[in-house]
């Protein structure tokens, strides 16, 4: 086996992917005069890095478990006035991770409150933050499931650890008292480590309702709101905005 063939046994076994496809490339230059050495392997290793970080990003996005793939560049602000856009796009800068601060989104459905956190998220992901993202629904569902199993100590291990930890739909399904416990438990783990961004369609005063126990709700909610960033969205729902054109086209007809 030539050194050429070995060079690449060893690119691959150093799972170095795109020097590897690119050396060939690389060699010839150097043989042409056209690269120097230093600047080839210079080249090459800042194309090996690209990738590896285009990767890393990749699944980091992929293993947030999104709803959808929607940034900020999709959100139409003037549909939506009662946003103040500018606090919205300051989120980009990330500056609440560094801070750990929360956001919490209220608003009725259709809002823009899912599609706000996850862009928040996918920023988050995209400049290599651990980023999870569930509905309140499951995540209780998973946390009494390993309350069962005798491991939800592991289990609020896992979830404490992310950078961004995004709970969508508080609210829309009631919450039992169990499930409100098993709730206070991750975001009193969380507070003032990292970032917990919520979602509702409940305003805070109706908490105590929504679990069932005034103490535990406001348990929950101070921790939340401690050190937080909170966007009321009042505006109308985007999911019917084609409703009321069409009805307004037909009162025009
Ligand atoms: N201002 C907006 N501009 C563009 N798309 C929007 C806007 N508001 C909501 N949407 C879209 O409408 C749908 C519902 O929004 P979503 O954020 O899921 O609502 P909710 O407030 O109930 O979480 C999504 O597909 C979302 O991308
Ligand atoms: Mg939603």
């Amino acid at each position: 086996m030539n050194n050429y063939v070995k060079l690449l046994n060893n690119l691959e076994k150093l799972k170095l992917i795109k020097t590897k496809e690119n050396l060939d490339n690389y060699i010839d230059l150097i043989n042409d005069n056209k690269k120097t050495l230093v600047d080839a392997l210079y080249e090459l290793t800042n194309q090996e890095l690209e990738f590896k970080n285009t990767k890393a990003i990749t699944a980091l996005v992929r293993m947030a478990g999104f709803p959808y793939y929607k940034t900020f560049e999709d959100f139409d602000f003037s549909f939506q006035p009662t946003i103040n856009k500018e606090e919205i796009l300051d989120f980009k800068n990330l500056r609440f991770i560094e801070n750990k601060e929360n956001i919490l989104f209220v608003g009725s459905p259709g809002v823009g409150k899912t599609h706000l956190a996850t862009s928040i998220g996918i920023q988050a992901a995209s400049n290599r933050h651990s980023t999870y993202f569930i509905s309140c629904h499951d995540l209780i569902t998973n946390l009494k499931k390993a309350n069962y199993e005798n491991r939800l100590a592991d289990k609020i291990k896992n979830y404490e650890k992310y950078s961004v930890f995004i709970i969508d739909e508080v609210g829309y399904l009631p919450i039992d008292i169990e499930g409100a416990n098993l709730l206070f438990q991750l975001i009193n783990k969380r507070y003032e480590k990292h970032t917990t961004i919520i979602t509702t369609n409940k305003p805070f005063g109706q908490w105590g309702e929504l679990f069932g126990d005034n103490m535990i709700a406001n348990a929950i909610l101070d921790r939340l709101v401690h050190h937080s960033h909170i966007i009321n969205i009042t505006g109308k729902s985007y999911r019917t905005k084609n409703l009321i054109v069409d009805s307004e086209n037909d009162n025009c007809n």
